[in-house]
């Protein structure tokens, strides 16, 4: 398709001063990735010499962000002479051996893809045109910049809003940011764009009509999917952007054969795959680099952030990070997965289960009312209501080990370090302080005492008290 001979330039030097934000604009995530991620993402298809982002609000917090999911990209710093043209400039500078085509894109219009911005070059090279501008018709044409057309239609000019008369911010035909350039016309217009315009910037949208006035032909891309120039200025914008994403994510997941009940509150970040026939119930969000195999029901009412469902499994309103649950396992109702659990084959983690740094053995259950952490559990387990770790001494964690088909009794606390040999079973409320040997039962028992008599004598006049008399008569 687009080969080599193409430079892109990425524009994330702006504060995104509309999105009131801490966080530089372009650092805002939707689908996993920073805004500014996924246009990088889309140029890491497009075979560039060159990739260049330019820099300069928080730059140090915008190159620690991507360097390392974008090798390839180059960081530019923008200086205090501020706006897009400016931007553009810098870029071009830094590779001054560059002839080619320059595609210029904006780190914070993230929905343009591959195939959107393949076409659109060789469309421009195609027409032979100096420049060729993205445009699209849109119902409201608030914060782009309006393109203006001679007589004969073609570009004469881009007027910005904040610049724009009347007659020109009623024009709905918008500038979407995004452009190619031959890399000399750039070079020869950019040391004309001054900076004399409503907000004191260099523009990189004077350049189209500089270039007409020279006599150069423009041409303009008009995008049919008008939702690839979105670009993000604030937070509604954000919430759009965002939604739009997802529909995109979840609707190329369906037709992979996915299920997906109710794709409006379903939620699938960029990077996480999932298999044929996985059904996906409402209220679910599937994040990070979340994987999941063939037949798995999630949901409803599910997170899973950088996990891993095995082939069949059911989770049900569950809140998972980090983990790993085998095939066939069961997690859910209301469980809470911390980093590094692992859940083995056809295993159970059941409800109100907290687990952490925990591994469960193929088989084995903690059906209620557990937290298991920093534990290894063997096969054939199965926990007892409410049994718990006592993993933490206030200075240091410890590891329990329960050996292949332990059962323990309700409310069974294991105090680590311990370990529970195999089959070893412990009886209810046990405290569990020593290791216990293979095949052992352990039991922590006071001995249980009734004093007959002491709520009539003690509660006297309480609903207790009468039931606990009217039963003594009937006997
Ligand atoms: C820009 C265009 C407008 C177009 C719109 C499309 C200009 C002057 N205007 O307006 O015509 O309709 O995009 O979305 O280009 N940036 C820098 N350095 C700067 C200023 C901005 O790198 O000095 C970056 C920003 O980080 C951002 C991008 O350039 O990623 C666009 O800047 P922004 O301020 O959002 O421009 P718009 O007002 O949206
Ligand atoms: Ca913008």
């Amino acid at each position: 398709m687009t080969g080599n001979n193409l430079a892109i330039i990425v524009l994330a030097a702006g504060q995104g001063t509309r999105m009131k934000s801490r966080l530089p604009k372009v650092l805002h995530p939707i689908g996993g990735r920073p805004l500014v991620g996924h246009v990088l993402t889309t140029a890491g298809r497009l075979a560039a010499d060159h990739v260049e982002v330019v820099v300069r609000h928080e730059r140090d917090q915008v190159v620690a962000a991507l360097a390392k999911d974008y090798p390839d990209a180059v960081f530019i710093d923008q200086d205090e002479v501020p706006g897009t043209g400016r931007a553009v400039q810098v870029a071009i500078d830094a590779i001054p051996d560059f002839d080619g085509d320059v595609l210029v894109l904006s780190g914070d219009c993230p929905l343009a893809d591959a195939g959107t911005l393949g076409s659109f070059l060789d469309e421009h090279r195609a027409t032979g045109a100096a420049a060729t501008l993205m445009t699209a018709v849109v119902d409201d044409p608030t914060g782009y910049g309006r393109v203006i057309r001679d007589t004969d239609g073609g570009v004469d000019r881009i007027v910005e809003q904040k610049d724009a008369s009347a007659d020109e911010a009623a024009i709905t035909e918008i500038n979407a940011g995004m452009y190619v350039f031959r890399a000399e016309v750039l070079r020869r217009y950019l040391p004309q764009v001054g900076v004399d315009n409503a907000q004191g910037e260099m523009y990189l949208t004077d350049v189209p009509g500089l270039l007409r006035a020279a006599g150069d032909k423009v041409a303009a891309s008009v995008v049919s999917d008008v939702s690839v120039t979105y670009g993000v200025n604030d937070r509604a914008q954000l919430a759009l952007v965002g939604r739009l994403l997802n529909e995109r994510i979840v609707r190329h997941w369906q037709l992979e054969g996915v299920t997906v009940i109710d794709p409006a509150t379903t939620w699938i970040d960029d990077d996480a795959t999932l298999a044929p026939d996985v059904t996906i119930l409402p209220n679910t969000h599937i994040l990070g680099a979340t994987k999941i195999s063939e037949g798995a029901i999630i949901g409803p009412d599910t997170t899973l952030v950088d996990c891993e469902v095995g082939e069949d499994a059911i989770v049900r309103r569950t809140d998972a990070t980090l983990a790993v649950i085998s095939a066939e396992a069961t997690v859910g109702p209301f469980s809470f997965l911390r980093p590094n659990t692992v859940l083995g084959a056809k295993g159970k983690i059941g409800a109100y289960v907290e687990t952490k740094n925990a591994e469960i053995g193929e088989g084995s259950k903690v059906p209620h009312l557990s937290y298991v952490g920093d534990a290894t559990i063997g096969r054939g387990v199965n926990l007892g209501a409410s049994t718990i770790t006592a993993n933490y001494d206030d200075v240091n964690k410890h590891r329990a080990v329960v050996e292949d088909e332990v059962h323990t009794g309700s409310h069974t606390t294991l105090v680590a370090p311990v370990r529970l040999g195999a089959g070893a079973k412990t009886g209810a409320g046990a405290v569990v302080r020593k290791d216990v040997p293979a095949g052992a039962l352990s039991m922590t028992v006071a001995p249980q005492r009734n004093v007959e008599g002491w709520v009539e004598k003690n509660r006297a006049g309480t609903n207790a008290a009468d039931a606990a008399a009217r039963a003594r008569v009937a006997e």
